[in-house]
């Protein structure tokens, strides 16, 4: 019988746009105050991704070059592009389409996932099954995107939250058994969609001057009402992930959960038994890059992660989407 193939990640990319926007501007754009944003989700400032005729794809690329770099290959190397986005740069083509031209990655097909906050993960499960099929060596897994482009700043509900940025990562066949992608639960439950989402653009509502007016091309949220179902989601799914796999919060080394608000991931991180030591946060410097946040926790910590690693991935977003995955690291720092 042959082995079963495992997808694992040999490399790491991101990018974060230069231009910072604090809490003390929104405090002169919108009724709200640092202290507010702060002791209610834990965000210090975040990532604009400014300038003419950027997109989503300009973060991507850069976040890839990054990994091509690190392990010594070509673009035209990578087999499969998959990019977790709700901010595409147009409807279609995809990002991912857009993102190989622009990186040169000629031999490589692609396509974006619709799956908001849980973009990544969703991402990721379909990239290593690609990868455990035994029809492609390497794929890129990309969480990315420009929520500047569509949040209204005039929202204070909304506008404090999100942040642009974009994470990479590369899939390829474990050459050791027992590393890698070992487990993930993924949900989507559809009647979350009203508490958020976004109204016009799409064949139910075309853009339209009405819709235009009426504000419908931004992010709509309920706030305290997706607050409640991604502190039971996450910490559910991720309980649910350790419990079938026999592991416990000691086996952890470390948890990435989505950045959405501090108060969600610590009561993830409770309910796994983890201390503060092993979840990676970088919420208070990026905010809610939605996409972007797990893949961007990898790239910081990286150095960090060392091979025989049990890592615990955990989103939760709109949709409703949420989910976690189990991944056994395959290597010492970068
Ligand atoms: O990314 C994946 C999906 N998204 C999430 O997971 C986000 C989940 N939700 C949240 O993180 C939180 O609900 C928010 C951060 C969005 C809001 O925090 P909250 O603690 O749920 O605030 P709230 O909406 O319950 O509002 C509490 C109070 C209200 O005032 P009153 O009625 O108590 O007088 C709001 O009007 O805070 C007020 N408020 C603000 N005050 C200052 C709401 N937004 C602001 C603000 N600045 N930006």
């Amino acid at each position: 019988m042959s082995k079963k193939i495992t997808a694992t990640i040999t490399a790491v990319g991101g990018y974060v746009p230069e231009d910072k926007l604090t809490n003390f501007d929104l405090e002169k754009m919108v009724d709200t105050n640092d202290e507010w944003i702060r002791t209610r989700t834990g965000i210090s400032e975040r990532r604009i991704l400014k300038g003419e005729g950027k997109a989503t794809s300009d973060m991507v690329v850069p976040a890839v070059q990054e990994l091509c770099r690190k392990r010594g290959i070509s673009p035209e190397e990578i087999d499969c592009l998959i990019v977790g986005t709700v901010t595409p740069d147009m409807v279609f083509p995809s990002t991912a389409n857009i993102a190989c031209d622009k990186l040169g990655a000629k031999n490589a097909w692609g396509f974006d996932v619709a799956a908001a906050c849980s973009g990544f993960l969703f991402s990721l499960t379909q990239g290593a099954a690609l990868i455990e099929s035994g029809r492609y060596k390497k794929v890129v897994v990309c969480g990315a995107d420009k929520m500047s482009a569509i949040i209204d700043y005039s929202d204070r509900a909304t506008c404090i939250i999100f942040g642009d940025g974009a994470g990479a990562v590369l899939l390829e066949p474990a050459e050791e058994e027992g590393y890698g992608v070992l487990d993930s639960i993924l949900k989507t439950d559809g009647s979350g969609a009203p508490f958020l989402h976004m109204k016009a653009g799409g064949s139910l509502r075309p853009a339209s001057m009405a819709t235009v007016m009426a504000k419908e091309h931004y992010a709509y949220q309920e706030g305290q009402a997706v607050f409640k179902f991604a502190v039971k989601g996450m910490a559910d799914v991720s309980a649910e992930l350790l419990e079938r796999n026999n592991l416990t919060g000691e086996d952890i080394a470390w948890l990435v959960p989505h950045q959405a608000n501090l108060r969600i991931i610590d009561a993830t991180a409770n309910r796994m038994g983890l201390p503060k030591e092993k979840v990676m946060i970088n919420i208070d410097r990026y905010g809610n890059t939605t996409a972007g946040t797990i893949p961007l926790c990898l790239w910081e910590w990286e150095k960090q992660l060392k091979k025989g690693d049990n890592v615990v991935l955990a989103a939760f977003g709109g949709g409703f989407t949420w989910g976690a995955t189990w991944l056994k690291w395959g290597y010492n720092g970068a």
